[in-house]
């Protein structure tokens, strides 16, 4: 059951950043401790079993007593204990290049940048540069976890978390809600996407510009069906602050919190299904737009690069 997680876009010892290289390194020294521990612990048992019926001096009882059972314990939980607390305050840097604000939805994550660029189920990050994320909640608690790069911390209504991430290694991670937070917190997902610092400058450029195109029959449709009252396109009238913001959908690689890949089949059925998709999501399902109108919007949506 555990070797299926050792590999892959969520495992955590990916080490995919500074941050999560420490916490790599931490595990095997408390690995390497317990099982030092443990094979003392071992010797001591068969030592008793061995001597048992025996008649040991009390010199020798008390001298165990205080090497095995309170010198040793206290020196190494001590040095543990101190390498703990040193790699903590290690992975939560003073500094950072690049400040991201986090909200959790009830099932989805709400992504702020700088400059007004809003996405969602989706961070990107600059490899080498070391990133703070502001982690925040809206209606209940939610835990955001990215494993191979080593995050997780609690989203808490009225009160704000930091994080720091420092991505070493480009490519697309995983990542998804740690804390039970209703019947979807399942499918609370996003993937993290870390790039050449030079490539997310660039996306960062394109982000913050409207949407293009900022007409046509598939925008008319989406406005006619309100879509426009819960979802931003900036630069259309569709002004909404309830769901995600679609300004740049079509660029993204996943749809409904990172559960399912983006193309037109699913988002046709997102768009007519989506109760069955993520039951008790907020947005109601919409089975009976006519063809060519929902063709049409999934041609606009699909278009917002
Ligand atoms: Cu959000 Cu679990």
């Amino acid at each position: 059951m555990c070797l299926p997680g050792c590999s892959g876009r969520h495992y955590w010892f990916s080490g995919a950043s500074e941050e999560a290289q420490s916490i790599e390194t931490l595990a095997w020294i408390l690995f390497a401790g317990a099982g030092v521990i443990w094979l003392i612990v071992m010797a001591l048992a068969f030592f008793a079993m061995r001597s048992s019926g025996r008649s040991n001096t009390e010199k020798s009882a008390r001298r165990m007593i205080l090497w095995g059972g309170f010198a040793f314990p206290t020196v190494v939980l001590a040095a543990l204990l101190g390498t703990g607390l040193l790699t903590l305050k290690s992975i939560v840097a003073e500094r950072s290049d690049l400040t991201l604000e986090v909200e959790g939805e009830q099932w989805w994550w709400r992504v702020g940048y700088p400059g007004g660029v809003v996405t969602a189920n989706e961070v990107r990050l600059p490899r080498g540069r070391t990133a703070e994320i502001l982690l925040t909640a809206d209606d209940v608690i939610h835990s955001f976890w990215a494993p191979a790069l080593g995050g997780k911390i609690d989203m808490i209504p009225g009160r704000e978390n930091r994080l720091t991430l420092t991505p070493t290694t480009v490519g697309n991670w995983g990542g998804l809600c740690a804390e039970y937070c209703g019947g979807a917190h399942a499918q609370m997902r996003f993937n993290v996407i870390v790039m050449e610092p030079d490539a997310f400058d660039a996306w960062l450029e394109d982000e913050a510009a409207p949407a293009q195109p900022e007409s046509g029959p598939g925008l008319e449709a989406f406005l006619g069906e309100g879509c426009g009252a819960c979802h931003t396109i900036r630069g259309t009238e569709a002004q909404g602050l309830v769901g995600p913001d679609l300004t740049h959908f079509g660029a993204r690689t996943s749809l409904g919190a990172g559960i399912l890949a983006l193309d037109r089949d699913t988002l046709r059925h997102w768009i007519t299904h989506t109760d069955t998709l993520k039951p008790g999501v907020k947005m109601p399902a919409y089975p009976d737009i006519p063809t060519e109108e929902l063709e049409d919007m999934i041609d606009y949506l699909l278009s917002l690069t």
